[in-house]
């Protein structure tokens, strides 16, 4: 039988997993999300064009492609309908190329008043979560109250959904927040019409299926490992778990027909939002990387924090996650640092050294021990391993060394074709 194999982000997301699904797809049958909703902004870039998706599978652009939202999505019909028209001008098949999960949640309109409210009440201490529902829902979910996007076939659906917004209306009544319900409620239900068009399906069965004729898969993360609501930098974190583990439980495909699991991470560290960030640079360092590599929210437009490469935390997401392959992007952002920092191992308060790490990440400062290695100070050019500068060629040996498992794909630049492929390899 065939088997899935799983696309999944390293650090606190944004690390390029759009580009590379859209890159791969041509391999794969069927892709597939399996956590996560609008918060998600992965971006793909092709003849000069730049796309971002936010609900949609990151497979859509090829034509031979089917696309699942699978059960552990959260979906938003709102901002799932103003993408689909988005994409109109391209000529998708997206009404035959894309299957949605009846069991994925629904995200109503009071899920974002409410993580809107919930975020203004944290104060100080707030996550800097994207505002698009997904606490306040996978809320619903885990304490069984929730929509389902199949409850939109339904007689009873507007019954239900008025009930639910009461609930949230009576949560709502003590939280300070301004908003037009009529407003957001026509165009919810105007957007829930919508989405009925599209296929609804059970898409375990449909998966288990395609399994089973021997088709490949990819599930597609959303997210980054270090926001994963288990083992992430709790309660700066997201709500759903983004791990390799995700993709069995936000699809219904059993553990043991994963296959690869690709780890895909940045050739340094960003994170948007709050929460721990050891490597952290807030000086003109972290600007110039910001700079270079255009480090704004593809979802929120918010600045991203930026920072060196953290090892120990890479260590602990190919852990967690079984990673097989690793693929790193955006090697030609480094490339106006003389000098390029790894973080190998940190400093904890007591003074002692660890590469693990640990419990408390929030209130206590870790300090990173830094590798210093020679920076190619060049621009990237060219398409093949060859045409890499020794320095970055010796970067990847490195990381390579450190993290015990083979890179096998290099991004330096955030078109398509600016990817180059790695034979298996661990130095
Ligand atoms: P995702 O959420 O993991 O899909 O990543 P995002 O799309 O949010 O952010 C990645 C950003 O980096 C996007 O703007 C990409 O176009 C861009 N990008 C991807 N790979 C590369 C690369 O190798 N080099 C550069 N300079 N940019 C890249
Ligand atoms: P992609 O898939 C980067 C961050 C938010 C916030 C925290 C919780 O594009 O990599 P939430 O809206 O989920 O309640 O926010 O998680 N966050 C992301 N950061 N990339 C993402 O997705 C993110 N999705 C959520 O900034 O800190
Ligand atoms: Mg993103």
């Amino acid at each position: 039988m065939a088997k899935v194999d799983v696309l999944l982000g390293l650090q606190w997301g944004d690390e390029g997993k759009g580009k590379i699904v859209d890159v791969l797809a041509p391999k794969y049958d069927v892709v597939a999300r399996f956590q996560g909703g609008p918060n998600a902004g992965h971006t793909l870039e092709f003849d000069g064009i730049k796309h971002v998706l936010h609900q949609i599978p990151s497979g859509i652009f090829r034509e031979k492609t089917k696309n699942i939202i699978g059960n552990g999505v959260v979906l938003d019909p709102v901002i799932f309908k103003r993408e689909i028209e988005s994409l109109n001008k391209f000529n998708l098949n997206v009404l035959e190329n894309l299957y949605i999960s009846k069991k994925a949640s629904l995200i109503i309109p009071t899920h974002r008043l409410l993580d809107q409210a919930y975020e203004n009440a944290k104060g100080e201490s707030k996550i800097g979560s994207t505002l698009k529902g997904i606490g306040p829902t996978y809320q619903d979910k885990i304490g069984r109250q929730g929509l389902r996007v199949g409850d939109i076939l339904s007689d009873t659906f507007r019954d239900k959904f008025r009930h639910l917004t009461e609930i949230h209306f009576a949560i709502l009544k003590n939280l300070e927040l301004n908003f037009n319900w009529a407003e957001l409620e026509a165009q919810f239900l105007d957007a829930v019409t919508f989405l009925k068009q599209f296929k609804l399906v059970e898409s375990e069965y449909l998966i288990n299926h395609e399994l089973q004729e021997g088709s490949s898969i990819l599930a597609e993360g959303a997210q980054g490992s270090l926001l994963d609501i288990d083992f992430g930098s709790y309660p700066f974190v997201t709500s759903s778990n983004t791990v390799t583990a995700g993709a069995c439980t936000g699809l219904g495909v059993a553990p043991r027909h994963i296959g690869e699991v690709y780890g895909i991470f940045k050739a340094y560290s960003t994170r948007v939002g709050s929460g721990p960030f050891p490597t952290e640079l807030q000086n003109e360092e972290g600007e110039l990387m910001r700079k270079q590599g255009n480090e704004f929210g593809s979802t929120t437009g918010r600045p991203r924090r930026c920072g060196w490469i953290d090892i120990p935390s890479l260590k602990y997401s190919i852990m967690i996650n079984g990673v097989t392959q690793l693929l790193m992007m955006k090697a030609d952002v480094l490339s106006v640092f003389p000098t390029i920092k790894v973080c190998t191992k940190y400093q904890l308060k007591d003074g002692s050294i660890t590469s693990a790490l640990p419990y408390e990440l929030v209130n206590e400062k870790i300090t990173p021990v830094y590798e210093n290695l020679k920076g190619w100070n060049v621009p990237i050019t060219g398409n093949s391993l060859n045409d890499l500068p020794e320095e970055l060629s010796q970067y990847i040996d490195f990381l390579e060394d450190e993290l015990q498992v083979p890179i096998t794909l290099i991004s330096t630049g955030p078109d398509r074709l600016q990817t180059i492929l790695r034979p298996l390899s661990v130095v």
